[in-house]
């Protein structure tokens, strides 16, 4: 990709792109869905990169959960624009947000593991993320038989 990767903080702007993407993989079960009320309320956790039609093509979250702690969410890459260094420039972005704010653990719950061990993640037993983490699970509808993996980056 010639164009440099300018991945920023998303505006109100983007609210629907961002839905739109995170939808299309919803559907396929390998993302949870979010809805455009969830992603308004959270849309300070955002980030994007947008195409030259300003499309959103990329997104993803970082949601402070805990003094300690805080979360990737909702990463999501359109397929055209794969492997192309967007995924882990928007998990960078999220880990660079985490360390300016002095969060020292940063945990993803994902159908994708092998791609965050690849970002310097490792996996963690469920079990070891505080209960506070499971609000959003039980309005999923694989709860409790989740089979998303929790990864972990320590700072
Ligand atoms: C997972 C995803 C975000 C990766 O985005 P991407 O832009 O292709 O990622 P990058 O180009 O930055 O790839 C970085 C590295 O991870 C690897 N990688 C990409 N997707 C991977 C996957 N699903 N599993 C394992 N490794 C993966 C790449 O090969 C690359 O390795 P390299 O640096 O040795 O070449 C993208 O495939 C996607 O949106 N998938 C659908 C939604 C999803 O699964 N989201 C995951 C969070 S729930």
């Amino acid at each position: 990709m010639k164009r440099k990767l300018t991945i920023r903080k998303a505006t109100l702007e983007d609210g629907r792109g961002i839905h739109a993407l995170i939808s299309k993989y919803a559907k396929r079960g390998l993302m949870l869905p979010r809805s455009l009320n969830n992603i308004y309320e959270n849309i300070r956790d955002y980030f994007v990169y947008t195409n030259r039609k300003g499309k959103v093509v990329a997104c993803a979250a970082l949601h402070v959960v805990w003094e300690d702690l805080a979360e990737v969410k909702a990463l999501a890459v359109e397929k055209d624009y794969q492997k192309r260094g967007l995924g882990s420039g928007m998990v960078l972005a999220c880990l660079r947000e985490a360390k300016k704010m002095a969060v020292p653990r940063v945990f993803v719950l994902t159908y994708a593991p092998s791609f965050f061990k690849s970002q310097g993640f490792e996996v963690t037993d469920k079990a070891e993320l505080p209960q506070k983490i499971w609000g959003e699970c039980i309005h999923c509808p694989l709860f409790p038989d989740c089979n998303e993996t929790a990864l972990v980056y320590e700072f």
